[in-house]
């Protein structure tokens, strides 16, 4: 994958597409929406997953020739260059967020509301829809898939940046419960 890149980001974006979808605004609640994310951000995560710093759990190929191949992020980003993954970055960077839409609890997402402000709008700012902050965007990511990153953080399989570590441990799993819904409820 490494090689085609440099001749031309798209093809190898094509690629991502059969999971993430088109400019990765993905329809699939497995498969997080990236398109629209900081440069930054996505340059830090591709990376983590080369160098497998980040759990990768297996997947399939949800379309495209590969369909129904079982995979996984860190085998996606195993050959890709520095380079390559910095374009890449770029190209999604420039891409629009397309936020999900998804059934909520409104009750739990008033509560979640409460409990984002007091612990992470500092960081995840405008309610956590502001790229620039390099710290992803959760406003209108699909529930299922925030309810995996998650559960990695509390059990050490992602790298957690330490100061978010000092908020996230003092979440209970009602609170996180409340942020997911929360999050799914912005679009
Ligand atoms: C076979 C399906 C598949 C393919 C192909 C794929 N991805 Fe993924 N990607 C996933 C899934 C599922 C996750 C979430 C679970 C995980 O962490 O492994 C993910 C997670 C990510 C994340 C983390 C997002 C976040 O919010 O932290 C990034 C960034 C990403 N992929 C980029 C890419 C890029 C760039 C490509 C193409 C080079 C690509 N992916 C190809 C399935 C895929
Ligand atoms: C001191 C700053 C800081 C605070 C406070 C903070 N975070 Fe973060 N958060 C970050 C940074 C930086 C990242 C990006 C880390 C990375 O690249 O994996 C991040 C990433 C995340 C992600 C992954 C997003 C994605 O798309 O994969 C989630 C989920 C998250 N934070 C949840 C929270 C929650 C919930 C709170 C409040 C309890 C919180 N954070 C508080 C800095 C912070």
């Amino acid at each position: 994958m490494g090689s085609a890149l440099s001749a031309s980001p798209d093809a190898v974006a094509k690629e991502c597409a059969y999971c993430h979808g088109k400019a990765g605004a993905s329809t699939d609640p497995e498969v997080p929406i990236i398109g629209g994310y900081s440069t930054e951000f996505l340059v830090n995560n591709i990376t983590t997953y080369r160098d497998h710093e980040r759990a990768c759990p297996d997947t399939k190929y949800r379309s495209g020739p590969k369909k129904g191949k079982t995979t996984n992020m860190c085998q996606v980003a195993h050959s890709l260059t520095d380079s390559d993954i910095r374009q890449l970055a770029v190209y999604f960077s420039k891409k629009k967020f397309v936020r999900a839409k998804q059934q909520v609890d409104a009750v739990l997402a008033a509560k979640g509301r409460e409990v984002h402000e007091y612990y992470c709008e500092k960081c995840h700012s405008e309610g956590a829809s502001e790229a620039n902050d390099d710290a992803g965007m959760m406003a209108g990511q699909w529930m299922p898939y925030l309810r995996q990153a998650f559960d990695e953080f509390a059990t050490g399989k992602r790298p957690i940046p330490k100061k978010m570590k000092l908020k996230f441990d003092q979440l209970s799993p009602e609170d996180m419960n409340a942020l997911v819904h929360y999050y799914g409820s912005i679009h």
